[in-house]
């Protein structure tokens, strides 16, 4: 069917006008038309669009929303290093970077510099083939970075196709660099959203920009107000501007996103001037900026110069000390953790360090608290240093009015009540209480979050609730919860009761690397749970591995190897896993490459009675899967029988024919080889 060349025209006019005024809107902040314009432009392309599907195209702005991923990022190479800046903390280390390049080349004494925020954010590499955005990747170890392509769409600065102005002339390819932010107002607003629908607030605007843009889920960083700034190009299949001020120029005339704010310097002690100059200025901005970036504005130059380590000479960070403010400690919680760790928080009198509201701040340990005689009531410094969470510095005793007293740590959980304890020689004191009702929160909240079962709609308040309600007493029993024990509970309506139960059910087909990561064992993260469920095909076979397999597997040392079998030893874990299996919680992953020969390979089983720990079934898998051959009844050939409780007859025909004999420990130490 052809459809009539005029509804093409149509579509491809309110493509432009649409892109134009989201580029007027979004990028510069200077909107020509009305909101309610935009959208009859925008719903009137989707109506058309929905009637002649055949012309949807890829780069068209209603595919801004992202297909889901089924699990991990893509790895992609990135086409040129994406390097790193040396950094410079104060005029001093500037000074010096300039003498030791002024000595490597002499154009240095005549060039000038171009000055740029240090954004705090994450970075990100952008390609255009023939103007249509191809792929959008993590800075990932600088070589190779993960493709964020589906998230990156969502964002409206982002144009799916460039140049947005017509007449402007783009290189058929060219991949750019920039840092992608959350600025600082919009991160105070979606704190005060998260609060308000009582989710726990984001610790800062760049870990939540990094989070953002890692979602599997698109439409949750569609959500996310995130912004993104250009500042150089990494490859182009023509030559590049002269300068960096007019490489900047360039990227914003195809209608990308670059910082309006930038400095020009023609000396080095003028750069260093403007660096001092913007070391409170930088609080005005409207984005965490932790530094100001010097660069040779001479791209050749630049270029010439080269590389050491990993960073450019051409350029340095100026970098400026975390910011000290003082305000009131109104009183130390204590945190219990997942593992029973108590940890101390230092509640806040709001304060703004660097435009971002500071509430509470870390107090380390209890031994810090003794040795700083942190006391609630005192005034106290509490400093904020780019990416990280806030902290007491120190408490300023100067200002008592002599209600302070000092500071006497919980000798009982603040949870459950039950006495703490102290591991020798550790600062950390412990809750050993098992099923203390704090660490069990932790452990789902942990369980079920982002990174691992990742169950939406179960916050820490659905958490507490079921908790406190006694309604669950480990992870597992989240998977037996029905609607209708949920209707109890506070805010809990009919759709609310079956959207939970749908969710924690729907994460069953979850992968094996996430469950691994929600089992919340000790040091084992998102990227060891990766690697892990990569060689060890499931949770039995996990449990079986000895510390040497679990240290062939890439990330794990020592230490974790023994934290896993630990975990995988303790009774209730194995009365977890067990559960999880009954309740079809069982996640596979493919079986490991075989690598030369199977442990099993060419034997024949025959398993009888009931083993300990395994079903038969359970057995049988097992052997097949390290390559020997599972048989019904015993025969000549049978090379092993398993033996259980209340075997039959094949007992007795197999020490007949004095076939050897395994027990369910034997079979493992079999396959482990040894
Ligand atoms: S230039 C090879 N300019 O800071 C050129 N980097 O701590 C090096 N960053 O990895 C990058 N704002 O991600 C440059 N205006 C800016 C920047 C900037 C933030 C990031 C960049 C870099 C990190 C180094």
């Amino acid at each position: 069917m052809s459809t009539d060349p005029k509804v093409l025209q149509e579509i491809e006019e309110l493509r432009r006008q649409i892109n134009y005024h989201s580029y007027r809107y979004n990028t510069l902040d200077q909107p020509e038309i009305s909101d309610y314009d935009y959208d009859l432009l925008f719903n009137r392309l989707k109506e058309l669009e929905a009637l002649h599907p055949d012309l949807v195209t890829s780069d068209s702005p209603t595919q801004r929303v992202g297909n889901k991923l089924s699990e991990k990022f893509r790895k992609v190479r990135h086409p040129a290093p994406i390097l790193s800046l040396a950094n410079g903390f104060g005029s001093q280390a500037t000074l010096d970077w300039y003498d030791r390049i002024a000595r490597l080349d002499r154009r240095v004494l005549k060039t000038d510099f171009l000055l740029e925020p240090k954004l705090d954010g994450l970075t990100i590499v952008l390609t255009y083939e023939n103007g249509l955005f191809t792929l959008g990747a993590t800075r990932g170890d600088g070589i190779v970075g993960e493709d964020i392509t589906e998230n990156l769409k969502t964002l409206p600065t982002i144009p799916l196709r460039i140049p947005i102005k017509q007449g402007v002339h783009v290189p058929d390819h060219i991949v750019f660099r920039g840092e992608s932010i959350i600025t600082k107002s919009d991160f105070e607003k979606l704190n005060r959203e998260m609060e308000a629908n009582g989710q726990k607030p984001y610790l800062n605007p760049r870990n939540t920009a990094a989070g953002s843009l890692r979602q599997l889920n698109p439409a949750i960083t569609a959500q996310r107000p995130l912004k993104l700034y250009l500042y150089q190009i990494v490859e182009s299949s023509e030559p590049l501007p002269p300068t960096q001020e007019a490489i900047l120029d360039y990227i914003a005339s195809f209608g990308l996103p670059v910082n309006p704010l930038r400095w020009k310097a023609a000396t080095i002690q003028e750069a260093v001037e403007i660096c001092e100059a913007q070391a409170t200025n930088r609080h005005s901005w409207a984005y965490d900026a932790d530094g100001v970036v010097i660069k040779i504005n001479d791209h050749q130059l630049y270029e010439d110069l080269g590389i050491v380590g990993k960073d450019p000479r051409g350029a340095l960070a100026y970098k400026y000390p975390g910011e000290e403010v003082e305000t009131t400690l109104l009183d130390i919680q204590v945190n219990v953790g997942r593992t029973g760790v108590l940890t101390p928080l230092a509640v806040l009198e709001p304060v703004a360090i660097g435009g971002v509201i500071v509430r509470q701040a870390t107090l380390h340990n209890f031994d810090f608290i003794a040795e700083k005689d942190i006391r609630v009531g005192d005034r106290v410094l509490v400093k904020r240093a780019g990416e990280v969470i806030p902290y007491i510095v120190a408490a300023l005793p100067e200002k008592r009015d002599n209600s302070q007293v000092p500071y006497t740590p919980p000798t009982n959980c603040p949870s459950c009540g039950a006495p703490v304890e102290q591991d020798k020689g550790m600062v950390a004191w412990y809750c050993i209480n098992a099923s203390c009702p704090a660490q069990l929160k932790r452990n789902i909240e942990h369980f079920v979050s982002r990174g691992a079962m990742d169950i939406i709609g179960l916050g820490e308040q659905i958490v507490k609730q079921l908790v406190d309600a006694n309604l669950i007493r480990s992870t597992a029993d989240l998977y037996r919860l029905r609607e209708s024990d949920l209707l109890g509970l506070d805010k809990f309506g009919p759709k609310k009761a079956r959207n939970l139960v749908e969710a924690i059910q729907a994460s069953k087909t979850q992968s094996l690397s996430r469950l691994i990561t929600a089992l919340g064992i000790r040091g084992v993260g998102e990227v060891a749970a990766e690697k892990l469920s990569e060689t060890f095909h499931d949770l039995d076979a996990l449990s079986y591995a000895t510390t040497e397999e679990l240290q062939m597997v890439e990330g794990v040392g020592q230490i974790m190897a023994e934290d896993i079998q630990a975990w995988f030893k303790e009774a209730d874990n194995k009365e977890l896993l067990e559960t999880f299996r009954q309740l079809g919680l069982w996640p596979v992953s493919n079986p490991p490459e075989k690598e030369g020969e199977q442990p099993l390979e060419g034997l024949n089983f025959v398993v009888t009675g009931t083993l300990p720990t395994l079903s038969r079934e359970q057995a049988e898998e097992l052997i097949r899967e390290y390559g020997g051959k599972v048989v019904g009844s015993v025969s000549k050939k049978t090379d092993y029988l398993v033996l259980g409780e209340n075997p039959g007859s094949k007992h007795t025909k197999a020490f007949q024919l004095g076939i050897p004999i395994l027990s369910e420990e034997d079979l493992k130490r079999l396959i482990a080889g040894d």
